[in-house]
C-alpha cells in the first residue's frame, strides 16, 4: 500500500435527473481524484450536488457522462453483482437522512448489512454490532426501534451501522448534522480512528469545525469543484 494510490479517480462527470419536463444538471463536469487512506471534507451551497456525487461514488447511483475509476476498475463496467459485492463490503454510508429501518429494532438495524456478507457467522455479526453500538454510547438502546430515537441518537446509530461492516472507504453526508458539539466531536473522533485505520473518508459538511479534521477540503458549487477563494467569491456574488 503506497501512500499516493488513487483509489477514487473521477474525470469530467456529470449527473442529469429528468423530472417531468425539467432537467436538473446536479453534477456538471466534476474532476476529483481520492488517494487511499485520504481523509478528503465536502462542503458547498444546498444543491450543488454534494449528495448526488457521494451516491455516484458509493455505487448507489450511476453517473450520466463521465469516467468513474474505483479501486483501478472502471464502474461503468462492472456487472451488478460486482457493484454490490463492492457496495456491501468495501463501502459504509452514514447518509444525510440515517436511511435506518423502522420495523427493525436498533440492533437489527446495526447487523442488517453484514447479513448480506456470504460466509460471516452470525456470532461475529452479533460481535460487531455490540461493539460498534458501544462505540457510539448506544448499546443501551440496542432493543428500541428508531421511532423510540432522538435525532441525534438515530444518527449515532447510522454511524454504528456504518462502523460495524469494517468500510474501507467510509462516505459521510453530514454525519454531525443532528448532533449537539458533544456528539458531533464523538462522531468526529470516530472518524479520525477509522482513519488511522487505513479508511479513505469522504465526508460532507457545512461546519468548517469538523472540516478541519480532515486532510483535504474540496468545495463544490454548481456541480462542479471549485478552489476555496473561488468558492468564497461566487457565494459573496450570490449573496449580493
Ligand atoms: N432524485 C432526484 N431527482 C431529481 N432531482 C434531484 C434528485 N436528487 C437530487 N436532485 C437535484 O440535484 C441537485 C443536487 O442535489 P444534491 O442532493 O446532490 O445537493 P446537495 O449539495 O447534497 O444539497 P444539500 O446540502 O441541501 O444536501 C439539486 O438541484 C436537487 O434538486
Ligand atoms: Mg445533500
Amino acid at each position: 500500500m503506497t501512500a499516493t494510490e488513487t483509489i477514487i479517480q473521477i474525470e469530467d462527470l456529470t449527473k442529469i435527473f429528468y423530472t417531468d419536463e425539467i432537467e436538473t444538471h446536479a453534477l456538471s463536469g466534476v474532476h476529483l481524484n481520492i488517494n487511499r487512506g485520504e481523509y478528503v471534507a465536502m462542503s458547498g451551497p444546498s444543491g450543488c450536488g454534494k449528495s448526488t456525487l457521494l451516491s455516484i461514488i458509493g455505487l448507489l447511483d450511476t453517473p450520466t457522462g463521465g469516467r468513474y475509476t474505483l479501486n483501478g476498475k472502471e464502474v461503468a463496467n462492472l456487472n451488478f453483482a460486482d457493484r454490490s459485492r463492492i457496495r456491501n463490503q468495501e463501502i459504509g454510508f452514514i447518509f444525510q437522512s440515517f436511511n435506518l429501518i423502522g420495523d427493525l429494532t436498533v440492533a437489527e438495524n446495526v447487523e442488517l448489512p453484514l447479513t448480506y456478507r456470504a460466509g460471516m457467522p452470525s456470532a461475529e455479526r452479533k460481535r460487531r454490532v455490540q461493539e460498534s453500538l458501544e462505540r457510539v454510547n448506544m448499546a443501551h438502546r440496542m432493543r428500541h426501534y428508531p421511532a423510540q430515537l432522538s435525532g441525534g441518537q438515530q444518527q449515532r446509530v447510522a454511524v454504528a451501522r456504518a462502523l460495524a461492516g469494517s468500510p474501507s472507504i467510509l462516505l459521510a453526508d453530514e454525519p454531525t448534522g443532528n448532533l449537539d458539539s458533544k456528539n458531533g466531536e464523538a462522531v468526529m473522533k470516530l472518524l479520525q480512528e477509522l482513519h488511522s485505520e487505513g479508511a479513505t473518508i469522504c465526508m460532507v459538511t457545512h461546519d468548517p469545525r469538523f472540516a478541519a479534521h480532515a486532510e483535504r477540503q474540496i468545495h463544490l458549487f454548481d456541480g462542479k469543484v471549485v478552489a476555496e477563494g473561488e468558492l468564497n467569491k461566487l457565494l459573496a456574488e450570490v449573496e449580493a
